[in-house]
């Protein structure tokens, strides 16, 4: 059964942990996530774009390929399915589908026009028992189409979206998705201190998990960071070890074109990626 991401996160905040959301692109990368959350006893929460949910042919079919995979899989730690950066009619359509929780990211629009919508959305969220994250500053980078300048929360802004009742916050502080430049500054803690001090034991977001170095990932999660998304380092893992499957031939070699061995070291090496994602978050045991 897929929960609300409310109980783990609330959970991960009292015990200065994080929760990862690993965004998922298919079958594969989603049997991967949580046989490893699984094997760690970890609690996960698996991350879908509208982009990634259109890829898979739509909510529904992301909703019961996940919540059948559980079941068949005998996945016993606590899963939440999860909008990535959705808008206010994508929100609307993974509710109707059975998504356990959403994101909803007002944070292009005025802030009153985020209240706004926002409040609508804790509203069915509540009525649901999803859990909803909202977001205040752009987090920057590009991910399916949708840029940001990667600007600072401002902290009475958070407090003002926090107070509506919402899950969790993504406060933009200067991650980026995707990798990083050589020449970025690193993640504003300042920022993060305030608005930690403004929102109180509300679980913060850190967006754009990719790149950012261990002892920045223990010290956001120190001053509040309670859930870390982590997208493009699965997808490098991925490409690499395909990369060197093909390479090295052995698609030519007996059956290993059959794709099911063609995408094993794939598989293989998002597993990795995911282990020591879970015991850098230190979630790992706490299912
Ligand atoms: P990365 O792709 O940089 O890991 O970011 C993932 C993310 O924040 C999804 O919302």
């Amino acid at each position: 059964m897929l929960v609300s991401a409310k109980e783990m996160l609330n959970a991960a905040r009292e015990g200065h942990y994080a929760v990862g959301q690993f965004n998922i692109n298919n079958l594969e990368w989603t049997k991967a996530i949580l046989l490893t959350a699984e094997e760690l006893r970890s609690p996960v929460i698996l991350g879908v774009s509208e982009g990634a949910a259109k890829y898979m042919c739509g909510f529904k079919t992301v909703a019961a390929m996940v919540s059948n995979m559980v079941e068949s899989l005998k996945i016993t730690v606590p899963v939440a399915l999860h909008l990535d950066h959705g808008t206010y009619e994508g929100a609307l359509a993974c509710i109707e589908a059975g998504f356990s929780s959403i994101m909803f990211d007002g944070s292009h629009y005025p802030i009153e026009e985020n209240i706004e919508k926002t409040k609508e959305l804790v509203k069915l969220a509540e009525e649901k028992g999803i859990s909803l994250e909202a977001e205040v500053g752009a987090i920057g980078g590009e991910e399916d189409g949708v840029v940001g300048a990667g600007e600072c929360a401002d902290p009475n802004e958070c407090k003002m979206i926090a107070d509506l009742g919402v899950t969790m916050l993504a406060a933009g502080i200067g991650n980026i998705h995707g990798k990083y430049p050589e020449n970025w500054p690193g993640l504003s803690f300042d920022t993060l201190a305030a608005v930690s001090e403004k929102v109180g034991m509300m679980p913060l977001v850190l967006h754009g998990g990719t790149g950012i170095p261990a002892d920045m990932i223990k010290k956001a999660i120190s001053l509040g960071v309670s859930k870390i998304n982590v997208n493009t380092e699965c997808q490098l893992a991925f490409a690499a070890a395909t990369r060197s499957y093909i390479e090295a031939g052995k698609d030519l070699a007996g059956k290993g074109f059959d794709p099911r061995k063609l995408l094993a070291p794939g598989v293989e090496a998002i597993r990795a990626t995911v282990k020591e994602k879970m015991e850098l978050f230190g979630s790992v045991d706490r299912a």
